[in-house]
């Protein structure tokens, strides 16, 4: 059967549904279309602008009827931002979507019937919990302006005066290099034509130390009046550590890029969960503060720690999850990737004076049964993949070390699900406990934490 929709075709259609991802669903005669910016409820106009044989795409150029939890969004830069999805949905029917996004995974793609799902935790602040943010320089007709992406658009910056997902100290310091920026007469790089200067600008704050860190990303050239510029930073007494990178390639990176310090200490310090963490320009660390630290207890409930236990975590980044565990355990072994992170994570250790932990620079399925050799069997192993999940060989070697507990942090429930699955069918693991954490108000993205155990009752 043809699809019943043509191309740029506008349609009246009624919302029924928010798609993971967060596109609304609408039906014509049973034909589903995804409409960007339909929301549950919602009487739309829609422009199609994708056609597939079971499903078309279609993006709402008006909202006839409003539906119950549409509501007004705050930000002047809503929709045309890509930096928040969901402004306009409103926060319970958010969070009510994000739950029901991680049932129907492990549902679907987990095959379990009964779930052991526990309420979603809310996010505490609904804005202002990033804390760290990276624009891009676009040339506005006033002079350079640092933005963020236009929503769907990867080649076009949106400048921006107020972020809601920042502090006001974010706020502040953006526009400050921004008029900066504008009295030196800078001009903003061209990613088409790969002329001008000013590339990115990364604020970092550490939350609960009230320090701030600033990157400037440039091309390639002198800095002007570098003093100048450490000056008009300086007049925010948090800002503690300054840098400059440059970016000589076309890629648009703000990270592992030749860096000099201008100011102040190479890094700054957040707290999370009562221990410090180093945050330099290219530490990895989790954006909302006060989320993580949910998180974090989160996993410390579930691993159920009694200061015996040999504990892996696996994916370990910077130490923060093997860090905040190490206080109620044997030993903590933490694997990751990234040397840099390994670093970090050792530098952390020693800042806490916490001599229970010990790191190591690899890929995890690749290095298990090394770690097996040097650190024993774990009782219990912490896992906390990117979005791409545990590869089938990571989830043999997991399956075969066989701890009693694995908690399993997850940033995608469709991969969560998919290890699920295996674990539960394969390797003798029972689905114990599972509960969705909203870290990010406003964008699709949602955590989650589960346990699954083997041999308990
Ligand atoms: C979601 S982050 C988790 C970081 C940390 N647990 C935290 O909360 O800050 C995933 C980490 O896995 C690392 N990683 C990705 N693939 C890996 C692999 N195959 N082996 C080891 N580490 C990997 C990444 O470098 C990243 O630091």
């Amino acid at each position: 059967m043809a699809a019943p929709v043509a191309l740029d075709q506008e349609l009246e259609l009624r919302i029924d549904s928010l798609a993971y991802g967060g596109n609304g669903v609408a039906r014509l005669d049973g034909f589903v279309l995804f409409v960007r910016r339909g929301l549950p409820g919602d009487l739309v106009r829609a422009r199609v602008t994708k056609v597939k044989k079971n499903h078309a795409e279609a993006l709402t150029v008006d909202v006839l009827e409003p539906g119950p939890v549409r509501v007004d969004a705050p930000c002047a830069h809503y929709p045309a931002c890509g930096g928040c999805r969901f402004q306009d949905l409103a926060y319970e029917a958010q969070i009510a979507a994000k739950e029901d996004q991680v049932r129907d995974a492990l549902q679907r793609i987990g095959g379990l019937g009964e779930l052991p799902l526990e309420p979603i935790v809310p996010a505490d602040s609904h804005f202002h919990y990033r804390n760290k943010l990276e624009y891009s320089f676009t040339q506005a007709p006033e002079g350079p302006a640092p933005g963020l992406h236009r929503a769907g658009r990867w080649d076009e910056v949106l400048p921006i005066e107020q972020c809601w997902l920042t502090t006001d100290l974010g706020n502040a310091i953006r526009n400050a290099v921004r008029d900066w920026a504008r009295e030196e007469r800078l001009t903003a790089y061209d990613q088409k034509t790969h002329e001008g200067f000013l590339r990115h600008l990364v604020v970092r704050e550490g939350r609960n130390t009230g320090q701030a860190l600033v990157v400037l990303v440039t091309a390639p050239g002198k800095l002007p009046d570098e003093e100048h510029f450490v000056e008009v930073l300086r007049r925010f007494p948090e800002v503690r550590s300054i840098h400059w990178a440059v970016n000589d390639r076309p890629a648009e990176v703000t990270r592992d890029l030749p860096t000099r310090l201008l100011y102040g200490e190479d890094a700054i310090e957040e707290e999370l969960c009562g221990l410090r963490f180093r945050v330099s320009p290219n530490a990895f660390l989790q954006t909302n503060t006060s989320m993580a630290e949910r998180l974090y207890e989160l996993a410390a409930e579930y691993a159920q720690l009694t200061g015996g236990e040999t504990v892996y975590d696996l994916y370990c980044g910077t130490g923060t999850i093997a860090l905040t565990l190490a206080r109620n355990a044997l030993t903590v072994w933490g694997v990751e990737f990234s040397e840099e992170a390994v670093a970090c994570a050792i530098d952390n250790a020693a800042l806490n004076g916490i001599a229970n932990a010990a790191f190591f620079a690899g890929d995890v399925a690749r290095s298990l049964e090394d770690l097996q050799a040097r650190a024993g069997d774990p009782d219990v192993v912490v896992v906390d993949p990117p979005r791409a999940g545990l590869s089938n060989r990571a989830v043999r070697h997991l399956g075969r070390l066989a701890p009693r507990r694995i908690v399993y942090v997850s940033c995608n429930p469709t991969t969560l699900a998919g290890n699920v699955k295996e674990l539960t069918t394969e390797w003798g693991y029972t689905l114990e406990r599972v509960r969705p954490v909203d870290m990010f108000p406003h964008t699709p993205h949602v955590e989650a934490v589960a346990l699954l155990t083997r041999g308990e009752a």
